[in-house]
């Protein structure tokens, strides 16, 4: 008896140990909903690429994939002067497709900010253009009522000090090789540097909502926690921006207030992912086409449709989506770009109630053919996206007795119910259960009809 009882406390008290060391954040989960509330009610924001790599514009990864050396790739630095910029024109854009909130590359892999860093002269304000491009924005975007993200590459191909690992641009072979090449360099100095700029980022620019950091890759030749100094770093972050939302990519997973969200990258989840049983938020991160920095020959450009249902898959599956836009080096969206917000915005101006504040169906509502399903909880509706728009009827599996009213949500106009026909040619579907939708024989010309189930 006494041996289990000093192993169940040994097993406490370690579990205790445990959980305060991985703790960074003290904070009760009804607190971190409400801290999350604004970002899970949005559900819909931009992402924004740009930096150098858009002069060369095929793939923000040039600089590692064509294995440049930083005294070629000083070009872009020497030319960058985006004469065209005008951030109140991208948050328009960005406020018009139905986006609530944006996240802007501060720094991406490639080393150069686009802040004015007191740490570095690789920064915008000492190339041709002069000005901070990250102040400007972020002005011009908190203007137009959209919540403001910095996205911070842990990452970076031009520090002196950062080591070479298998993602730079010189990486090497064996472990001979790397010590050779690391002799001269300091992640100790390097890891002091990315936490002064990202100190700066979250001092000089006002309340950030969200903070991106990318990314971790552990292992041989990789980089984590450790040479990040994570746990320091995202204690400084939550004690300089107490409200933000922090991104899962500093490697502390296993970290109490280590990170907020989670972030499947180009890749759509099968379900609402979950941790131990729990479902836990997460925000799908997506490009128009393959790459997010400004890829002028790049034409795997997803359509309309697919766009929108990206979104509204992501709802369906209680997530939210952060979808792409690499801007060019003058400053601007490029046409498709332009488009494609475009047709997101003419939806989401008549169907938008479908997504905000909405997430994953209750269980008991078995999805109709060829559909998806979204839910307001507080209004306690149910909208139903018609993937493919169906002939005259649509059969709700065992809805019977749960709607009180269904309409186009995009017009408000009625839509009829009645309890499946019986036939002499089959269709033996009374009592049932089910509930048949009569849709008229025209679609309507809305790229995907939204049926607004009122629920008993
Ligand atoms: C990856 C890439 C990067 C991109 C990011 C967006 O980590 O390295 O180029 O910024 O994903 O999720």
């Amino acid at each position: 008896m006494k041996t289990i009882i000093s192993a169940l406390l040994l097993i406490i008290v370690s579990n205790l140990l445990c959980f305060s060391q991985n703790k960074i954040w003290d904070e009760t989960e009804a607190q971190k909903k409400e801290r999350m509330q604004w970002w899970t009610d949005a559900r819909f924001g931009m992402f924004i690429h740009w930096g150098l790599y858009a002069q060369a514009a095929r793939h923000e990864w040039v600089k590692k994939n064509e294995r440049i050396p930083d005294a070629d790739y000083q070009k872009y630095f020497e030319i960058f002067n985006p004469d065209l910029f005008d951030p109140a024109d991208w948050a328009r854009k960005a406020k018009a497709a139905g986006m609530k909130y944006a996240v802007i590359t501060s720094k991406h892999h490639e080393g150069f900010t686009m802040f004015d860093s007191k740490f570095t002269d690789y920064k915008v304000t000492n190339t041709p253009y002069g000005k901070d491009i990250i102040k400007q924005w972020v002005d011009a975007f908190r203007a137009e009522g959209l919540k403001i993200g910095f996205y911070y590459s842990l990452i970076d191909w031009h520090h002196p000090d950062y080591t070479i690992d298998r993602f730079h641009p010189q990486s090497a072979g064996t472990k001979e090789e790397y010590d050779a090449l690391n002799k001269n360099r300091d992640m100790r100095k390097y890891r002091e540097y990315l936490k002064n700029q990202v100190r700066e980022i979250l001092t000089n620019y006002g309340k950030i909502d969200i903070l991106w950091l990318d990314f971790s890759f552990p292992g041989e030749f990789g980089k984590g926690r450790d040479d990040w100094g994570s746990v320091e770093l995202i204690k400084m972050v939550r004690l300089l921006q107490p409200g933000i939302l922090i991104d899962d990519r500093a490697d502390l997973q296993d970290f109490a207030g280590g990170w907020d969200f989670m972030t499947p990258e180009q890749y759509k989840v099968d379900k609402w992912p979950e941790i131990d049983g729990k479902k836990i938020p997460w925000e799908t991160c997506q490009t128009f086409s393959g790459s997010w920095g400004y890829y002028r020959d790049e034409y795997t450009w997803k359509d309309n449709k697919q766009l929108l249902v990206l979104l509204i898959e992501s709802v369906s599956k209680g997530g939210n989506l952060l979808l792409n836009v690499g801007p060019t080096a003058r400053g601007v969206f490029d046409e498709r770009a332009d488009k494609a917000l475009k047709g997101m915005g003419d939806w989401m101006k008549y169907n938008s109630r479908s997504i905000y504040e909405c997430t994953q169906a209750p269980e008991g509502f078995q999805v109709p053919a060829n559909t998806l399903l979204t839910y307001n909880p507080v209004k306690n509706r149910l909208y139903v996206h018609l993937l493919d728009y169906p002939l005259q009827n649509l059969r709700l599996p065992g809805y019977k007795g749960k709607i009180k009213y269904a309409q186009f949500l995009h017009d408000a106009s009625e839509i009829k119910m009645s309890e499946p026909r019986q036939h002499d040619w089959g269709g033996d579907n009374q009592g049932t259960g089910d509930v048949d939708l009569r849709l008229p024989v025209l679609k309507p010309n809305v790229e995907i009809p939204v049926i607004e189930l009122f629920l008993n």
